[in-house]
């Protein structure tokens, strides 16, 4: 079994997929993680454009919203603006133990491939590669433009994980939430997250126990 770290930074940006984002953040507080989470105002865009949800702006607003509807424990969960260098992962001398961005946008997968730090998102992904901690990203576009393969690559190259969600269908899914949920599990495998979703490929046994949808 996984220990699950203590800490895990999520940022929720602009490109489509944000019942990726929602499920991982709901998945990470049922694993008793505390989260850091972010998000961009083009992931607000998206938020209401996919799934008619609302995100708050306000941080304080946005942290009551999620902690209710994940019953998220006193504590458990903070959320940060976009341009608060006082939070403790703008820092090298205080990151997170992991960082997921999920979605990533082709626009913040470039702006922290091209070091622009220019915003919390992405001065947070850019401690987590220079302080050699886990980063995963989870970009979605299609087609790639050569632009965007060359971003990833050098992401990949100065450590961080790049994660497409691409689920496998070799375990015949019967539904887009079982699609979203083989996509979260191997994220939390890459943040060292435990976690019981779906079977793993030869294991034996009864499987485990789903986690709970909000
Ligand atoms: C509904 C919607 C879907 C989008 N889907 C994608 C996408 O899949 N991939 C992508 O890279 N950009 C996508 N975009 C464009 C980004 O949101 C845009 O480039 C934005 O500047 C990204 O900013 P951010 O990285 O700060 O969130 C989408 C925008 C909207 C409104």
């Amino acid at each position: 079994m996984m220990s699950s770290p203590r800490t895990i930074t999520l940022a929720f940006t602009g490109a489509s997929g944000m019942p990726y984002g929602l499920r991982l953040l709901e998945c990470l507080l049922a694993a008793d993680a505390r989260v850091y989470l972010l998000y961009s105002p083009a992931a607000q865009v998206v938020a209401r454009q996919e799934l008619d949800l609302t995100l708050p702006t306000q941080p304080h607003a946005a942290a009551a919203f999620f902690a209710e509807r994940y019953r998220a424990k006193p504590g458990q969960l903070t959320v940060f603006g976009r341009e608060d260098w006082l939070a403790p992962i703008a820092s090298g001398s205080n990151p997170s133990d992991a960082m997921a961005i999920c979605p990533c946008s082709m626009g913040t997968a470039g702006a922290i491939a091209g070091g622009l730090a220019d915003n919390l998102i992405e001065r947070a992904a850019d401690v987590m590669l220079k302080e050699r901690r886990p980063l995963v990203l989870v970009p979605r576009e299609t087609p790639l433009s050569a632009i965007h393969l060359e971003n990833m690559l050098k992401l990949a190259r100065a450590g961080a994980v790049i994660l497409p969600p691409s689920p496998g269908f070799y375990g015949h899914p019967q539904s887009i939430d079982e699609l979203i949920d083989f996509v979260i599990a191997r994220i939390l495998d890459q943040l060292g997250v435990s976690h019981a979703l779906g079977p793993r490929w030869g294991a034996v046994g009864p499987r485990p126990p789903f986690i709970q949808r909000a």
